[in-house]
């Protein structure tokens, strides 16, 4: 499966309590520049835009289908090996998270794709005043908050997304259309209802409610090619506008589970993601009873719908243009009773 010995990469004891406390880690160094290079090699060609000329670029954000894939272990087994040790038992290690990681039809789901997220920035983000923003309304406004995954209804435990990934392709600084993530919006919105939906309105509202959310615990996904971002899959975070106009991509990988997460396990071995859950609940012990109690609805979001037909140019997505935003039903179950509903819409980051 490629995966690497395990003594050659741990996460360190400090960057297990990052995660516990942030919800995310930031992995450097998981892949050469050459790689990256090489993977993005025909980007600009599909895109139909040089990247020495601003005014080819008529998109802000692309998100571009995908033609290929690559074992994730393989292209950057740093990453692959943090992915796992999040995933696993803390006495497991790698090998016991991978194990518990699916792969889909042809290992896909354990693979990297070239479904590449471009930020390109606007010919009007490029005339602020980037020097004198408020930064507040900078970071707190950046666009859409959401939490990923419109291709299923989300339950605490899915195991569909057990990690939101954010591979850098390119260098990110401040300011140049990196995603933010503010991992203080885990707890706000894990409430007791018997409303099965939220709008978008409700992320919009939570994420500018300083009491709830500080922007001090805002983050920007910036840093250096070949660095990895590991967050927990309910991570509240958004797009934001490429002020610098230097060119950004990313992409989303998945990472899927062969069994939904368990918040009830009779040995205490948690993973770090479901340790975290667990945090945010304040249930550090277990959430006792727990159990599967009924079918999951199954969901195709619009998006989806249209990437079957997607094109290079992002037509296949949401930045395509279409305005169309579309809600899928997040519930979180909680023994018997339901916990949360919230929403997921057509977006990039
Ligand atoms: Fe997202």
């Amino acid at each position: 499966m490629g995966v690497l010995h395990p003594d050659a990469f741990k996460l360190t004891d400090a960057d297990k309590q990052h995660f516990l406390e942030h919800g995310y880690i930031k992995v450097s160094g998981c892949f050469p520049p050459e790689a990256a290079e090489e993977f993005t090699a025909n980007l600009w060609t599909r895109l139909g835009m040089s990247p020495t000329d601003k005014s080819t670029w008529t998109k802000e954000r692309t998100n571009m289908p995908y033609h290929t894939h690559t074992l994730a272990a393989d292209f950057a087994p740093k990453a692959w090996s943090a992915i796992c040790q999040l995933l696993a038992p803390e006495d497991g290690g790698e090998q016991e998270g991978d194990e518990r990681i699916s792969g889909g039809d042809d290992d896909k789901w354990r693979s990297w794709s070239d479904g590449f997220i471009v930020n390109l920035g606007t010919p009007e983000s490029e005339k602020k005043d980037i020097d004198n923003m408020d930064e507040d309304a900078r970071l707190r406004n950046a666009g859409v908050w959401h939490v990923d995954g419109d291709f299923f209804v989300h339950y605490l435990d899915s195991p569909e997304q057990a990690l939101l990934v954010i591979p850098l392709f390119t260098d990110i600084q401040s300011k140049g259309g990196a995603t933010y993530e503010n991992p203080a919006g885990l707890t706000p919105w894990f409430k007791p209802t018997d409303d099965a939906t939220e709008t978008r309105e409700f992320f919009e509202a939570l994420s500018a409610d300083k009491d709830k959310l500080p922007t001090s615990s805002l983050v920007e996904a910036t840093g250096k090619i070949g660095d990895v971002y590991l967050m927990h899959p309910l991570t509240l975070h958004s797009a934001s506008e490429n002020l610098l106009r230097i060119p950004r991509v990313i992409t989303n990988p998945p990472v899927v589970l062969r069994e939904p997460f368990n918040f009830d396990r009779e040995d205490g071995r948690y993973s770090l993601v479901e340790r975290k859950t667990l945090r945010e609940l304040g249930m550090e012990g277990g959430l006792k009873g727990w159990a599967i109690e009924g079918g999951r609805r199954g969901w195709v979001s619009e998006r989806m719908k249209r990437m079957e037909g997607g094109t290079e140019g992002g037509e296949g997505r949401g930045w395509g243009g279409k305005g169309e935003l579309e809600w899928v039903v997040i519930v979180l179950v909680r023994k018997e009773k339901l916990v949360f509903t919230a929403v997921e819409e057509d977006t990039a980051n």
